[in-house]
């Protein structure tokens, strides 16, 4: 089997099993928490937690992954073993509330030992067995299972089954959010099956019995205080390393050969790459793996810089494809490191130039393009912002270079120490990651002082901390409540008609009082749309409501007014009245005109400057709009002005606003849709005039002409190949024209001219 037939192969066998296969999410995680999509189940988070219902009882799927820099983190393991990666593809299988562990182990058995042919007598299996202060208990269901299984194939559980604590057998996403005890199967890769020498090695850290798959079986979601709170239903989520399959199939003869040194990077999917940097270098690739870090033989560096290089061109391309470019923080620093990182081995080990890692995308495409489509489409942005990077990093790294052989002539502590702070310094002002600099160290006898250097490290892990998310989640299932989701009402709103709605709960926080109804027309904040404001009458009273949001259930929450809050003497309304409720219309019409026309600046840069462009962040209130972008370079003048008058063009024709639900799968070719929004199985489409159409919940104006005029006010760059722009649409657009008229009239007063003759007086043409 090729390494796309083991992929089809698995998406298959689970097509068997009546599982739908959906597509990889993106990179760019929608679970909080997360530097990026570290597993195949954080797509499925909502439906663990009972926030959303599954559209589908069982999925099947590949889904990419990165693990580094965030609590699975293997960035510095890379290239010096075969068998971690920084951005890997997991195979997985999911039942969300249906079939349990008997099903998944079984299935399991039955795909690697009979499908796939791998000799049961080399499987392990891990069941979870607590330590002290662990949660949960001993999973004997899962025990016996297995031991049932190796009965049958002749095996002796005893020496099959191993135990694993807290740490190796109960899985966790991220401190927060659905975990459960999990069960591993091992692959005893040693020459020899003898199975107690390869039950010896399970969870040693050896390369030669490695895990191949984990079934979790979801129970619990981990709180923010360490408790576990139990879910209402049990889930499965598994994941099977496809390079590992992959590689283990290729090195062993379709496990058959065991006598060769296993690696992942035997596997044909990294082989279009390693033939590129090949022809790059010069160079060969011999497989050499180092048992030291110290002291690397010629050609055990080239051999490193090869993976190295192997997995970080793999790793960008498909970080950058999704929107997630090289920066200063959070997970595009950590991006931005492992570029850094790629450029560096591949300069020092293989003499490569710059350009060269820009190269290496398109083997990338040609052996993933087809599974994750994105590459092909973003191909051109992702090799722009590589090339970019490797000309603005290739400055320093020779300036780095030389500061090392400085700082090392100047080694303290009889020349054996390098500094801490030194490698600090070229970590964080070269970009030198640690690794690398002990690596050249080493080369000239010396060791990095590497606490000093973690102590500064600390400081900067701080900073990135910061950067992160810190969203706690909580579960709205526990037990049997579920909590139910408002009805939106609001799409449409008739200024002279309130809605009639029913109190359901009151919501105290120790600061807001929120109100919810069980339907509303008021928009809660979504899409970078902000929440409506307006009243609700109830028994007499009127309450103003200031703001609105959803919980992860959905319902809305109507924010009152300060006034109203917990601190004011005014009682709040009971649940179970009737209420009547009445958004600010005029300032829901001035949000919808903002929100319009950010579709349409988004429709006009693409027009412009390219289909790279792609919405990155967005915020729409009454009084302006923020849209952020990928591009690489400043707009200029007169495409600031080419992109006001596109959009101004397509108010003036007052084209048509329509929206329709339709089934995410269904959705046309030509509708755009964002890697990292999360979408459900029904989806909103909003169509401007039939040339720009989008998936979106918010609101919007029925034709074009409502929005009156656009004015775009700034363009600034956010983030290295993010952009910025700020517009003024309708009444707001009127007051900034008006504000600049009266500015250049006090002017041309001061001078005593037309305002025709302004310009010329100050001698500008
Ligand atoms: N979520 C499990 C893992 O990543 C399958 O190992």
């Amino acid at each position: 089997m090729t390494s796309a037939q083991i992929r089809s192969s698995f998406l298959d066998f689970f097509k068997s099993k009546q599982h739908a296969i959906v597509p990889s999410s993106s990179l760019l995680p929608t679970a909080p928490n997360l530097l990026f999509t570290n597993a195949g189940m954080n797509q499925f988070v909502p439906y663990f937690l009972g926030d959303q219902t599954a559209p589908w009882r069982r999925v099947a799927d590949t889904q990419k992954c990165i693990r580094a820099g965030g609590k699975h983190n293997d960035l510095e393991d890379v290239g010096f073993d075969t068998y971690h990666h920084t951005m890997f593809e997991m195979l997985g299988n999911w039942s969300f509330g249906d079939y349990f562990k008997k099903e998944s182990l079984t299935w399991g058995w039955e795909l690697l030992t009979q499908i796939w042919g791998i000799p049961p007598k080399r499987l392990f299996a891990t069941v979870y067995q607590p330590g002290k202060n662990d949660p949960s208990v001993f999973d004997q269901e899962a025990y016996d299972i297995w031991a049932k299984i190796f009965k049958d194939a002749g095996l002796d559980p005893k020496v099959h089954i191993v135990h694993g604590n807290k740490q190796d057998n109960f899985w966790m996403m991220g401190d927060t959010g659905p975990c459960g005890p999990c069960s591993e199967i091992h692959f005893n890769l040693l020459p020899s099956d003898d199975e107690k020498a390869g039950r010896a090695l399970v969870n040693a850290g050896s390369p030669r019995c490695i895990e191949i798959w984990n079934h979790v079986f979801i129970q619990f979601n981990a709180n923010a205080d360490g408790t576990f709170a139990p879910l209402a239903a049990k889930h499965v989520d598994t994941g099977l390393g496809f390079e590992r399959v992959a590689g283990i199939h290729a090195t062993t003869k379709g496990f058959k050969d065991f006598s060769a040194e296993p690696s992942n990077y035997n596997a044909d999917v990294f082989q279009p790459t390693f033939d590129k940097i090949a022809a790059l270098s010069g160079k060969k690739y011999t497989g050499t793996v180092p048992t030291d870090r110290t002291g690397l033989k010629a050609q055990e560096h080239v051999d490193i810089a090869f993976r190295v290089l192997v997995d970080h061109a793999r790793c960008v391309s498909c970080a950058i494809a999704d929107g997630i470019l090289p920066g200063n923080e959070g997970r595009n620093y950590v991006i931005r490191r492992i570029l850094r990182r790629g450029i560096m081995y591949g300069r020092k080990s293989l003499n490569l130039k710059i350009g060269d890692l820009t190269s290496l995308v398109e083997p990338v495409v040609q052996s993933l393009g087809d599974v994750f489509p994105e590459l092909k489409t973003q191909r051109v942005m992702v090799e722009r912002a590589i090339r970019a990077e490797e000309e603005s990093f290739g400055r320093t790294l020779d300036k780095g270079l030389e500061i090392f052989q400085l700082h090392a002539d100047l080694a303290p502590h009889g020349g054996k120490i390098f500094s801490g702070q030194s490698a600090f310094l070229l970590y964080d002002t070269y970009g030198f990651p640690l690794d690398m600099t002990q690596l050249l160290a080493a080369e000239r006898g010396l060791k990095v002082d590497v606490s000093g250097f973690e102590k500064l490290m600390e400081q900067q892990r701080e900073r990135g901390r910061a950067a992160r998310k810190t969203d706690v989640i909580v579960a709205s299932t526990e037990g049997d409540t579920v909590a139910e989701a408002t009805k939106f009402v609001g799409y449409t709103i008739d200024p002279a008609q309130a809605t009639h709605a029913k109190l359901v709960d009151v919501v105290k926080t120790e600061k807001d009082t929120y109100l919810v109804f069980d339907q509303t027309p008021f928009y809660a904040e979504m899409g970078g749309q902000v929440g409506d404001a307006g009243a609700a009458l109830i028994d007499g009273v009127e309450f103003k409501i200031v703001d609105c949001i959803k919980d992860k259930s959905g319902r809305h929450l109507h924010k009152l007014a300060t006034a109203e809050a917990p601190s004011s003497n005014l009682q709040p309304p009971k649940i179970g009245a009737a209420a009547t409720l009445q958004v600010d219309y005029s300032r829901r019409r001035a949000i919808n005109r903002h929100h319009s026309a950010a579709h349409l600046i988004h429709w006009a840069l693409r027009k412009m400057l390219g289909t790279h462009v792609r919405q990155f962040g967005t915020h729409k209130t009454p009084d302006r709009m923020r849209f952020d972008f990928t591009h690489f370079e400043a707009l200029t003048h007169a495409q600031i002005k080419e992109c006001e008058q596109l959009v101004n063009e397509k108010v003036i024709d007052n084209s048509p606003v329509n929206a329709a639900e339709i089934d995410y799968d269904k959705k046309p070719a030509d509708v755009l849709a964002f890697f990292g929004d999360k979408y459900g199985k029904r989806v909103r489409v909003v169509d401007i005039g039939g040339f720009s159409k989008e998936l979106c919940g918010g609101t919007h104006v029925s034709t074009t002409g409502e929005i009156g005029v656009i004015k775009i006010v700034a363009e600034m760059a956010i983030a290295a190949g993010t952009r910025r722009i700020e517009a003024v649409a309708g009444q707001a657009a009127l007051d900034h024209i008006a504000a600049k008229e009266a500015a250049l009239s006090a002017v041309s007063h001061r001078l005593n001219a037309g305002v025709a003759d302004v310009v010329q007086k100050f001698g500008i043409n």
